[in-house]
């Protein structure tokens, strides 16, 4: 695959994605409201978009056998762990965000860092 064409596919799997799991935060928000019917209706756009993303997914060749798939997991959340969440924590506190970004702050991370063991666990 040429490279502009993987990289408009890593962005439509990027987007399918996202919708995926928007499709979901608002289903739930509806179902909070009372809307059931609506609720439904965005579950069954959101497994749409999963079967878009998925399908983007295994065009990239990012669909392995399942002990594959457990590394590049571990890999993913060590990642996010080590690397990504920390920097984001440091340019947030360097900015002097008056709101802290609650999401990624420690406890949180401590969670996921939980999530990544028993991955790990999970592989061995
Ligand atoms: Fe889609």
């Amino acid at each position: 695959m040429h490279k502009m064409s993987q990289t408009n596919t890593g962005a439509a799997f990027s987007g399918e994605s996202q919708a995926h799991v928007k499709y979901l935060a608002f289903a739930a928000q509806a179902e909070t409201e009372g809307f059931p019917e609506v609720a439904r209706l965005f579950r069954a756009v959101s497994f749409a978009e999963q079967v878009h993303a998925i399908r983007h997914l295994k065009v990239l060749g990012g669909l392995e056998k399942t002990e594959t798939n457990l590394g590049a997991a571990i890999d993913g959340e060590t990642y996010e762990i080590q690397e990504m969440y920390p920097a984001f924590i440091a340019v947030s506190e360097l900015q002097e965000e008056k709101q802290q970004p609650g999401h990624i702050t420690g406890p949180w991370l401590q969670r996921k860092c939980t999530l990544a063991c028993m991955s790990k666990h999970a592989r061995q």
